[in-house]
Formats: C-alpha cells, structure tokens, sequence
C-alpha cells in the first residue's frame, strides 16, 4: 500500500525548503484529515447525515461554543478525551450520547490525537447551524 506517512512526511520536508515554515501548517492540515480518513470517518461523517457518531462540523461547533477562542485548550480536551470518553466530559449535548452511545477510546499516539484534533477544530464553519436532532 501507498504509504501516506512517508508521502506527508515528504510533503512536508519539500514545503520547509519552499516556502519556509508558512508552509508547514497545510502539511500539518493534510496530515490531521489523512488520520481522520483512516480512523474517524467510519463513523463521523463531515456534515449530517450522521453515520453512526455526531458529524465533524457539529462537534465543531460545539467545541467553539465550550471553548470561545481557546484553540489550545480545545485540543488538549478533545486528546483527553478519546483517550478515555467519559459522559461528564462531554462537551456535545448529553442527548448526543444517548442517541450515539459514548465514543470508544482511541489508541492512537498523543502527537496524531493532537494533530487530528486540531484538524477537527479548525473545520468550524461559520455557516453551520445545528439541526438540533440532539435536543
Ligand atoms: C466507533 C465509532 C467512532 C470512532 C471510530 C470515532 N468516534 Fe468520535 N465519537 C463517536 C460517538 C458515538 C460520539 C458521541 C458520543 C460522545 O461524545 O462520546 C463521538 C464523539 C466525538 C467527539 C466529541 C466528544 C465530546 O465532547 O463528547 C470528538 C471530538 C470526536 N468524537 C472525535 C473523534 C476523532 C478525532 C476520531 C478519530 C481519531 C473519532 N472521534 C473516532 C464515535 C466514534
């Protein structure tokens, strides 16, 4: 198989030597949706229809109204989080768990819960409106 890490990995060593460290954080944005393709997609979808969890632009949404513009601690819940979910921590509307179930941990190392995470913050939209199934 096409290894994607050796390909970002690259993708990112060629940025740094163009176009200096500006660069940096598209590789890092690429990165974030690879791990979100090979290891959240199955069950979040982008926008609803929801698979089987709260699509991403929902929990996005979410996390900027817990969280305002507090990016850093945003992302260190999140990594919290999927480390070990627990009801009481949840930052989406309870209902959600009651329709979804809670979300199982995440084995993935703490540097890619990082950068997926912060890939999920930044998918915010603006234009999104809750269709408020989870009231
Ligand atoms: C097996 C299905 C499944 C997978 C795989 C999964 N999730 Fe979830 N996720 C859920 C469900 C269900 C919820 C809603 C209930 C909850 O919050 O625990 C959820 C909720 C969340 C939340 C909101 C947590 C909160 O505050 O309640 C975040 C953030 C999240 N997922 C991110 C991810 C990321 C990133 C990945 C991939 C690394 C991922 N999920 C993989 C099922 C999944």
């Amino acid at each position: 198989m096409f290894n994607k890490r050796i390909f970002f990995s690259s993708a990112l060593l060629a940025s740094l030597m163009i176009g200096g460290w500006n660069q940096v954080s598209i590789a890092a944005a690429a990165d974030g949706k690879a791990l979100f393709e090979a290891n959240c997609a199955v069950c979040h979808s982008m926008q609803p229809p929801p698979k089987s969890a709260p699509p991403v632009l929902g929990i996005a949404l979410h996390y900027r109204k817990a969280f305002g513009t507090d990016r850093k601690a945003a992302i260190k819940h999140m990594v919290a989080f999927m480390q070990k979910p627990e009801a009481t921590h949840s930052k989406l509307e309870p209902a959600a768990i009651t329709r979804f179930g809670l979300m199982p941990a995440m084995t993935l190392s703490v540097n890619d819960l990082r950068t997926v995470s912060a890939w999920l913050w930044d998918q915010n939209d603006p234009k999104f409106t809750l269709p408020g199934n989870c009231k």
